[in-house]
């Protein structure tokens, strides 16, 4: 899907991503283990090409909206958000992300993200709620979600095999009106 404009937040601009946008540096995040530990990525092994591929993919679909992070102040790609996939029936949508540059963690940025785009789907799409499941262990993931608005669903128990360890799934979500 594509938007008609970015969307802003404070100190990002969200917007769709092009073939261009991907480079070493984008294939370097998603091939580093610290920055997939707790992502299905990992299973898979990333190349410019397949990323490419993979933004076609997203821009073209109907149902989920694929967004690059840019820190406003330097136009730099710091990482990506995705709304999908959406159902149109229940209005219902997926969040998911990734901050890429690990100098950029603790910064407030996934929150913000978060925020942003739970704003977009609620207000622009009228979705009526929005998911996330994540690694129990994810303890920044969760705080974030948390932090953005969100509530804790359920936990779907060792779920996830991680770095040799069971973990359980933790299901967040967020329906309109909970967010401030
Ligand atoms: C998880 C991730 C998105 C968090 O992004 P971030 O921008 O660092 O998060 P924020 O700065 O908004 O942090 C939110 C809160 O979590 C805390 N936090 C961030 N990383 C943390 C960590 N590794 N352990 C514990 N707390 C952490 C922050 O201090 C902040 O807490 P506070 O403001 O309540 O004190 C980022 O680390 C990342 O992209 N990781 C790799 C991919 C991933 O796991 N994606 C999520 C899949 S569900």
């Amino acid at each position: 899907m594509l938007m008609d404009a970015p969307i802003e937040t404070p100190r990002l601009i969200l917007r769709t991503l092009r073939s261009g946008d991907v480079g070493e540096k984008y294939i370097s995040w998603l091939s580093d283990p610290e920055v997939t530990r707790y992502l299905e990525i990992r299973f898979t092994v990333q190349t410019i090409q397949g990323a490419r591929e993979f933004i076609s993919a997203m821009n073209a679909s109907e149902d989920s909206l694929f967004l690059g992070m840019f820190l406003k102040s330097r136009a730099t790609h710091i990482g990506n958000i995705k709304l999908g996939p959406m159902d149109w029936h229940h209005r219902r949508g997926d969040i998911g992300l990734v901050i890429g540059d690990k100098v950029q963690w603790g910064k407030g940025y996934a929150t913000e993200a978060i925020r942003g785009v739970t704003d977009y789907a609620f207000g622009v799409l009228e979705l009526h709620k929005l998911s996330a499941g994540l690694y129990d262990a994810n303890e920044g993931s969760r705080r974030a979600f948390l932090k953005a608005g969100w509530f804790e669903e359920g936990r779907r128990r060792d779920h996830w095999l991680s770095e040799g360890k069971w973990q359980d799934d933790i299901q967040l979500g967020c329906i309109n009106g909970d967010a401030p």
